[in-house]
């Protein structure tokens, strides 16, 4: 026991001496996620880009998903390429040195042979990449690539990265060079987590419930900046390393924006607050999200709108079960959604149909023109790893659920005039605003999110974030908040 204690100690003890790699998921673990890539790789050369250091601000830097998740290199500026040759692996990371000035600003950095004893990944000096990735460009392999945005939600047809200009030069030099995109093999590898990972995913969710519990215990807001600073003075003081995304806390009006991050806005009594905020915790990120009444109670109409969303997250957490369609626990939540707002008057019928504001094409995908897509336009939920919306979605496709899978559910409804304001001006539409305006005005700024936290075990589907969600433990806990100072 003793001696298995220190060996604990020494290997942790490996990454103590710089700060570029975390601790918690072993050697070995990174090493098996090599390997499982070169297996799918087969035979070719994989040419991967790290995060630059930050230019926008003076803020730390934070390692993008995908090279954290090969190489635990968590320090600006580097690459990895990773030669297969039937299956087996040869990697390197290439280390970009500090500016001896800068790193008495911002700490130093390990040199090539430090990386190699601590990781046990062959390191060298940034400036030999090019020479390197030239002449495994003439032996025929083909080349992966890994393009270096942080979440795909950021990547578009014409971002100029760091990789993108990297591989563009390359394939210049190296006109008829086969580029893969790696991503798909690394998202493939990144969706099933292990042990280990889905105990940083847990510790990341009970930080992050604890906090929205502050937000509730705290006393009755005015603004919505003082829930953003218990939530993310909560994750701090409980060892989160940063929110998880920019925490959203959006009250009344606000709170009908999916991603409204400003939070200088006012708290009113009466109004409902949407605070989707949680920590990152390790490098895994939780997503919560609990829609709480200002006044401690929610009103009458609050309450039928915060009953079907939360019904509807029932639904869709009995139909996440291991071997179940992801489909068909999005579809069980959309139906009970559909038929409370039909029952609501907030939409004609649950198949009613609008012309959305966006480009759509209706006759192919008619569900995407429902008027119930409206008041949610977002999906049911989303993977949850190392990015908040980690790569393996759960939401489309004939995806079943396996043992592994860490995601979120995430109903909402949010009404708003602004939302009929925003349709085009089209018979159909017009009809349909004409039914619904005065149920509309009657709900206008309600929004109502409740979003928690999952991973599929052998035993079923395990509630990661605890944080009460029921509207009476809610109003029981903000009933003994104390009063404003
Ligand atoms: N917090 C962003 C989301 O729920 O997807
Ligand atoms: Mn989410
Ligand atoms: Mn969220």
């Amino acid at each position: 026991m003793h001696g298995r204690l220190l060996s604990v100690i020494a290997a942790l003890s490996l990454f103590a001496p710089f700060g570029a790699a975390r601790g918690q998921i072993s050697p070995a673990e990174f090493s098996a996620r090599r390997d499982s890539l070169a297996v799918r790789i087969g035979s070719g050369v994989l040419v991967a880009f790290g995060g630059r250091t930050p230019v926008s601000d003076f803020g730390p830097f934070y390692q993008l998903p995908a090279f954290h998740y090969l190489t635990n290199f968590d320090e600006p500026d580097a690459a990895f390429v990773m030669v297969v040759k039937d299956g087996h692996p040869a990697s390197t990371i290439f280390v970009m040195p500090i500016d001896p000035r800068v790193a008495f600003y911002y700490g130093r950095r390990p040199d090539s042979a430090t990386v190699t004893h601590t990781l046990g990944v062959a390191a060298r000096g940034f400036a030999a990449l090019g020479g390197v990735v030239d002449s495994l460009a003439s032996t025929g392999l083909p080349f992966y690539t890994l393009a270096d945005f942080a979440d795909a939600d950021f990547a578009r047809q014409d971002s100029l990265t760091r990789g993108t200009v990297f591989m563009r030069a390359l394939l210049a030099r190296h006109p008829g060079l086969v580029v893969k995109d790696a991503h798909p093999m690394v998202n493939d590898l990144r969706a099933h987590k292990s042990a280990a990972e889905i105990a940083l995913l847990k510790r990341a969710a009970e930080i992050s419930s604890a906090a929205h519990i502050a937000v509730m215990r705290a006393p009755e807001p005015r603004h919505e900046y003082e829930i953003q600073a218990v939530l993310e003075g909560t994750f701090t003081r409980l060892g989160g390393e940063r929110p998880a995304y920019g925490s959203i806390v959006g009250a009344g009006r606000n709170g009908t924006q999916l991603h409204y991050m400003l939070d200088r806005g006012p708290a009113n009594p009466g109004d409902i607050v949407v605070i989707d905020a949680a920590t990152q915790y390790e490098g895994y990120a939780a997503d919560i999200t609990r829609s709480i009444p200002v006044s401690g109670k929610y009103t009458p109409d609050q309450r039928a709108i915060y009953q079907l969303v939360r019904d509807a997250q029932a639904a869709a957490e009995r139909n996440s079960k291991p071997g179940m369609l992801a489909a068909a626990a999005t579809d069980s939540s959309v139906a009970i959604r559909a038929k409370g707002l039909a029952r609501l008057g907030l939409i004609q019928s649950v198949d009613a149909t609008f012309d959305p504001p966006w480009k759509v094409d209706c006759a192919a995908q008619p569900a995407q023109c429902r008027q119930s897509v409206l008041w949610m336009i977002h999906g049911i939920g989303h993977g949850l790893g190392l990015a908040v919306h980690d790569p393996a979605q759960y939401y489309t496709g004939e995806r079943r659920f396996r043992e592994g899978d860490a995601f979120t559910i995430e109903p909402g409804i949010y009404i708003s005039m602004d939302a009929l304001a925003a349709l085009p001006d089209t018979p159909k539409n017009r009809a349909f605003i004409a039914a619904v305006r005065p149920m509309v005005e009657r709900y206008n700024n309600t929004g109502v999110r409740i979003e928690d936290d999952y991973v599929i075990t052998p035993q079923g589907l395990e509630w990661m974030s605890s944080a009460p969600r029921e509207m009476s433990e809610i109003e029981a806990i903000m009933a003994k908040r104390p009063a404003r100072k």
